[in-house]
């Protein structure tokens, strides 16, 4: 029997995993494909990595710690212990400043996204995306009635240059620009971190044209190499001022926790929390917020990351090594530093049609790449966070056996 909520002593020990295909039970989560493919499509976190004991011992220490007051109404920016946990992350690992008051919790980077698109924003404004981004982004800024469009991007991000042209081209034309939509770290999809030299040219633009920066970081905790930390967030480069900043534990802890922060000037934040939504529902999701400031408090989130993160280490190096030896010379890799995406690009004359149908015939789930926006170059994009590495190895073997005849010239590449 289970010890009783409030009980002294450990928890009690984490009953033994469910089988896979009872974890991930269909019309409860999102769907996925068929348990026959193997499916590198969605940007999930495999089930078997998914922190269940760890969560259900944070709801029960935040119940007994907070009581009552755990089931009310939150405070409507988000509980304090959470908001100046996440404050001093933040001013850790950038370097700078940054208090509670900057911080207010949401449900999630769609939430948050949602939430800046009809604050601050009016119908028919534009938002400028990079020409390859999180297509469900903009498919949340279109839903607002906003108008996304593309602005030109190489292999470090948005090109300054680009989004000078596109701001005074909207500016001469009367156009009202909403804010500029980035995800500087471990891109989704194509999975390259911006550079700090980049991250302060974007700023510089922007400030010139007086346009805000949205950054989406839902990738930021999670660098797979020891050596390589990411840059200092834009919105800690410019102060917080001009640049809001959006981050999740949707990628580190999991997304049916529907809850995320963001990071913005003080007036900014107040802005936004006096939103109805807060005024009317208090704090968004949070009994969870609750749950899962115990485990930033206790360490227990860092221990959880550590490990999290070499597990996804092993899964991007099983991909990218099978791809290496089945592909042979045929691929150039270059390996993204984190996240869950590896992007493959492919040859003059390649044909996405003719990739998809060879993914789908091998029994793989990929993602096109045509979902993300339009570029030159055709491009797919494998996620190697939702499959164990042995998964990995299999899909990547499938796909360039069945890419191989489909392709005029035999190059496969995959980019930071
Ligand atoms: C770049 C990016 N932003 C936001 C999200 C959604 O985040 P959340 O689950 O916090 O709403 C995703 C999920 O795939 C993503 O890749």
């Amino acid at each position: 029997m289970r010890a009783p909520l409030d009980a002294a002593g450990p928890p009690p020990d984490p009953e033994p995993a469910l089988p896979h295909t009872r974890q991930w039970r269909p019309g409860v989560v999102q769907e996925v494909a068929p348990a026959d493919v193997l499916d590198l499509g969605p940007g999930y976190i495999e089930p078997a990595l998914l922190p269940v004991p760890l969560l259900r011992d944070a709801y029960a220490q935040a119940l007994a710690e907070y009581g009552a007051a755990a089931l009310g109404y939150g405070h409507n920016p988000g509980a304090e212990p959470l908001r100046a946990l996440l404050a001093s992350r933040a001013a850790a690992a950038d370097g700078r400043p940054c208090d509670p008051e900057q911080v207010v919790l949401t449900a999630g980077t769609s939430q948050a996204l949602y939430l800046l698109a009809t604050a601050l924003a009016a119908p028919g404004d534009t938002v400028l995306t990079e020409e390859l981004c999180y297509d469900l982004g903009r498919r949340i800024f279109r839903d607002c009635r906003l108008r996304p469009a593309p602005v030109a991007m190489d292999g470090s991000g948005m090109l300054p240059e680009a989004l000078d042209e596109a701001l005074a081209r909207l500016a001469a034309e009367g156009a009202r620009t909403a804010f500029v939509y980035l995800t500087p770290t471990h891109h989704n999809p194509v999975g390259h971190t911006m550079p700090t030299e980049r991250r302060r040219r974007l700023l510089e633009v922007a400030a010139r044209h007086d346009v805000l920066i949205v950054e989406d970081d839902a990738y930021a905790e999670l660098p797979l190499d020891d050596d390589t930390a990411p840059p200092p967030s834009l919105a800690s480069l410019a102060g917080y001022r001009g640049a809001v900043r959006l981050c999740s534990f949707s990628k580190t802890l999991g997304p049916g926790l529907r809850l995320g922060w963001l990071l913005a000037d003080r007036a900014l934040a107040r802005r936004l929390v006096a939103h109805g939504l807060f005024v009317s529902g208090g704090s968004l999701n949070h009994t969870t917020s609750l749950a899962v400031a115990t485990l930033l408090a206790g360490g227990a989130y860092d221990r959880h990351l550590t490990s999290f993160r070499a597990r996804l280490r092993d899964r991007r190096d099983a991909l990218v090594g099978a791809l290496r030896r089945t592909a042979g010379e045929r691929v150039e890799l270059r390996v993204p530093q984190g996240g869950f995406f590896l992007w493959l690009r492919f040859g003059a004359g390649a044909d996405e049609s003719a990739l998809l149908a060879g993914a789908a015939r091998a029994g793989v789930g990929i993602a096109a790449g045509s979902r993300f926006g339009t570029t030159q170059e055709v491009g797919v994009r494998l996620a190697f966070s939702f499959n164990p590495p042995a998964v990995l190895e299999q899909a990547a073997q499938r796909l360039t056996t069945a890419w191989a005849g489909s392709m005029p010239e035999p190059r496969i590449g995959v980019r930071s």
